[in-house]
């Protein structure tokens, strides 16, 4: 990247300036050194634009052969890391329309007829999001694919569920699996409402208010696969509600990252024992031989931290702005991206942590001995011989304290003695404290029965793949991808 201070006939706007930016100034305008990240849509949009141009007899079709094939040969030069960008061209939008005038010389000009670049910018960022968002939701549906295929394998393996951190009642392995699952699936629905929300060409809307030139709006927009257009152009440059509710979701994405981790990283150490990370996500401390700390699962807690910051920068960017667009809005772009390759990165990692995680079966039973997790059951029983509740809680509570004072638990004490101190039959003690049964015996909707597990996993593993679906069908491309990409003529 060049960065010599921007001369005059290097500005796009420079017709009526005879004098040089400040050299802080032209730092701090610039966007190019990030927004480059928006050149594909950026062409993908002039090509559309340009097209429907030529089709209005606004643009000689010379001009417009000259100009796509001119962005073929600066896409060519981006993608193979050649394309000098220069930050006196201040922002990914200028370089790619001066780079064109560097090729094809006078024809370039009239590519920017009847378009600012607010409509632009607007134009580039939907077509990122769009992308990027369906990225996003194939990559929630193969972390909820892997949440389903590993609860599939164990569904019937009980671990203790905790409230407080503190052992609470049984529940399988396969049953917290699907519950993270099930955020997973929330997760993804929010991203697909976004995409059909975000869905509408700005293009036509000018600086603010449109154009006094007869183009055609609805032809730009389906062109670029658009389901119809926005219908205010002070709202359609300065709408940004799309990257707010895609961080929105990506923020929130993260946080039900960041729990996974917490629990990876509790579940994982030696004071619980429940599953073995692959070494593959794990790494050694620099003085300590016999580590092996879970940073991949720690760094999903810490990674969501910067997620919801880069929400709020934008939140806060946005505030105070009156209609339309403001420079302030320039400042939208690297927390969006940040935002979305931090959860991109994240929800794979976390797929391919939880697809090689092994779960330790003896370290699961043996906690679910201690912790008294079945005296709500007990309580239970003593309600179907007709005492109520509170009493019952009363009762199996008094006992528990017995038992912790003795060190002991209901299974070391045996159904029979249990049965003789709660003053009920012995078999119905026997089928209250065993695990297995009494997974068994939560046979409703949303428990971990395991039975009911299995089929729940069944049932992910097919809602995972409509989401894959879904999310495959956005990332078609469009009749301007196309072109750009010679597959169609212009
Ligand atoms: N780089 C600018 C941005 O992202 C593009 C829009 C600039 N518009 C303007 N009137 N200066 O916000």
């Amino acid at each position: 990247m060049t960065d010599a201070v921007g001369k005059a006939p290097d500005r796009l706007w420079g017709g009526g300036y005879a004098e040089a930016t400040h050299p802080l100034v032209q730092k701090l305008n610039a966007s190019v050194g990030y927004d480059q990240a928006l050149a594909y849509d950026d062409i993908v949009g002039s090509i559309a634009h340009a097209t429907m141009l030529r089709d209005q007899g606004i643009l000689p079709a010379a001009d417009h052969a000259a100009i796509v094939a001119g962005l073929r040969t600066v896409w060519a030069d981006i993608q193979a890391g050649r394309f000098g960008w220069s930050v006196a061209r201040e922002d990914v939008h200028m370089n790619i329309e001066a780079a064109l005038r560097d090729r094809i010389g006078e024809p370039a000009g009239r590519l920017h007829t009847a378009r600012s670049r607010n409509d632009q910018v607007a134009v580039d960022e939907r077509l990122w999001l769009r992308r990027t968002l369906a990225q996003m939701a194939g990559y929630i549906a193969r972390l909820a694919s892997v949440l389903a295929e590993t609860a599939r394998a164990h569904a019937h393996w009980p671990m203790p569920g905790y409230t407080h951190l503190q052992r609470a009642q049984p529940v399988t392995v396969g049953h917290l699996l699907l519950a993270h699952a099930e955020a997973q699936l929330r997760d993804a629905g929010r991203v697909l409402d976004c995409l059909e929300r975000l869905n509408v060409s700005p293009l036509g809307s000018g600086a603010l208010a449109g154009t006094t030139l007869p183009i055609d709006r609805d032809k730009t927009a389906s062109l670029l696969g658009f389901s119809g257009t926005t219908r205010n152009s002070l709202d359609a440059v300065a709408d940004r509600d799309h990257l707010v509710e895609a961080m929105a979701a990506a923020a929130l994405g993260a946080v039900h990252l960041s729990r996974i981790g917490e629990e990876l990283c509790l579940f994982a150490s030696a004071e619980f024992g429940f599953v073995r990370l692959p070494d593959a996500f794990t790494t050694g401390s620099s003085l300590m031989p016999q580590k092996k700390n879970p940073d991949m699962a720690e760094l999903l807690r810490g990674k969501s931290g910067r997620v919801i910051g880069d929400l709020v920068t934008l939140l806060v960017a946005l505030k105070g702005l009156p209609l339309a667009y403001n420079k302030d809005m320039q400042e939208d772009k690297e927390p969006l991206f940040d935002a979305l390759q931090t959860w991109g990165d994240c929800l794979q990692v976390t797929a391919d942590m939880l697809a090689a995680a092994q779960w330790q079966k003896k370290a699961l039973l043996a906690a679910l001995d201690k912790g008294f997790l079945l005296a709500t059951d007990l309580a239970d029983e003593l309600v179907r011989a007709a005492m109520p509740f509170r009493t019952a809680h009363e009762k199996v509570a008094a006992l528990v304290a017995e038992l912790v004072a003795q060190n002991t638990t209901f299974g070391k004490l045996g159904a029979a003695r249990v049965a003789e101190k709660l003053g009920v039959d012995k078999a119905v003690v026997a089928g209250a404290i065993d695990v297995r049964k009494a997974l068994r015996r939560r046979d409703m909707a949303g428990a971990p029965h395991p039975g009911r597990v299995s089929r729940e996993a069944a049932a992910m593993a097919k809602r995972a793949a409509k989401v894959s679906a879904r999310a495959h069908a956005w990332l078609a491309p469009c009749a301007a991808e196309r072109v750009l990409a010679g597959e169609l003529g212009g």
